[in-house]
């Protein structure tokens, strides 16, 4: 029987993470007849290791539908350094499960990316009760069609492109717009097509700047004097692809540049003598109330959470598949990530548009 249970948010913040932990915690409140009793675990797995945490009342979730970020603070843990001991002379394992037991927790509920759920899915394999749900702007985690966070920053990105385009045309200028997304573009994609991105370069396909430029330079040939370029932080070269992220970096550095945009638009007008500016939207993409949608998702995904601790159904993650909200195990899901494949529609769709993708 299930009488105490812990939330986290662990990973980067989004939009959505308290509209989560309050469906979770009044959908439990209502499910167990107010028999429960719901803490508040501080700052992600950070707080778990080094029990620091906080017990949830009614008045904690009041309000805090529509609010940014997570009441509760979150950390990055990388996972792996999980099963590190480093010099504090911590085994993070341990502790955390020492601490789940501490607080006398039936169950966890650990609300974050494909960090996350790997750090779930251990601490699942060491016997504690574990139930993830999908948050991330990156829209990432495997076997979930979305996630929450998602969608608000894809309404964000594109307020930003939208906004770019008018300057852009008023101008005649090239502007490169950097999007968030370091190893998937979904977000790039996403708000590049609903902005109507004359060019979306990802991650997933290394782009060639030639294609780039006789893109550019067709456009301005049919009267178009100002183009918009979208470009997902993780995005790089086809003759980067060819080394190895490590030295990537290094070349990277040696240039200034931790990400390809710059190179790009230095690039273009040098090549092109076409003006070109750069804007980097950055954490504001994450930053924020949800949007209707994220806020619908978050109550779904946290009200469905809710029931599988009802039914002490563990080791699961919350997913939506099919417009169905559902579950999938931990271990299916930990150490994946769903990247975007070039044949998937929404490229399709971006090609059918003209869109360039590098
Ligand atoms: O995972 C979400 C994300 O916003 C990524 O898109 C981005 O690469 C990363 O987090 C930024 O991390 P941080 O908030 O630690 O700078």
């Amino acid at each position: 029987m299930v009488k105490r249970v812990g939330i986290l948010t662990s990973g980067g913040d989004c939009p959505g993470l308290n509209a989560t932990i309050r469906a979770i915690s009044k959908s439990l409140y209502r499910l167990f007849k107010n028999k429960i009793e719901i803490v508040g675990i501080l700052d992600g797995y950070h707080g778990l290791i080094h029990g620091k945490y906080r017990t949830i009342t009614e008045k904690d979730f009041a309000d805090i539908l529509t609010l940014g970020g997570t009441i509760l603070g979150t950390k990055r843990t990388p996972f792996k350094l999980m099963q590190v001991v480093e010099e504090d002379n911590i085994d993070k394992v341990s502790e955390m499960k020492k601490n789940y037991n501490k607080m006398k927790l039936d169950c966890l509920f650990c609300l974050g990316g494909n960090g996350t759920h790997k750090t779930a899915n251990l601490l699942s394999e060491e016997g504690l009760n574990i139930i993830a749900l999908p948050k991330t702007i990156d829209n990432d985690i495997w076997g979930t069609d979305i996630s929450f966070g998602f969608h608000t920053a894809v309404d964000i990105a594109t307020d930003s492109i939208d906004r770019a385009h008018t300057t852009a045309k008023s101008h005649k200028r090239i502007i490169v717009i950097e999007l968030m997304g370091n190893k998937s573009g979904w977000l790039t994609l996403y708000s590049g097509i609903s902005g109507g991105a004359d060019v979306i370069l990802i991650p997933e396909n290394p782009y060639d700047i030639n294609n780039i430029l006789s893109h550019l330079n067709k456009r301005f040939k049919n009267g178009k004097n100002y183009s918009i370029i979208v470009v997902a932080e993780g995005a790089y070269s086809i003759s980067e692809a060819k080394i190895k992220k490590k030295k990537r970096m290094e070349l990277r550095k040696e240039l200034g540049e931790k990400t390809a945009t710059n190179i790009i638009a230095k690039e273009i007008e040098k090549l092109t003598g076409f003006e070109t500016r750069t804007i980097v939207p950055g954490h504001i993409q994450r930053g924020g109330s949800p949007s209707a949608y994220d806020r619908i998702l978050a109550t779904q995904f946290g009200s469905y959470a809710a029931t599988l601790a009802k039914n002490e159904q563990f080791g699961l993650a919350v997913a939506m598949v099919n417009n169905k909200i559902t579950s999938n195990r931990l271990s299916d899901v930990a150490g994946k990530a769903k990247l975007i494949t070039l044949d998937c529609p929404m490229i399709t769709t971006a090609k059918q548009m003209g869109i360039c993708l590098g």
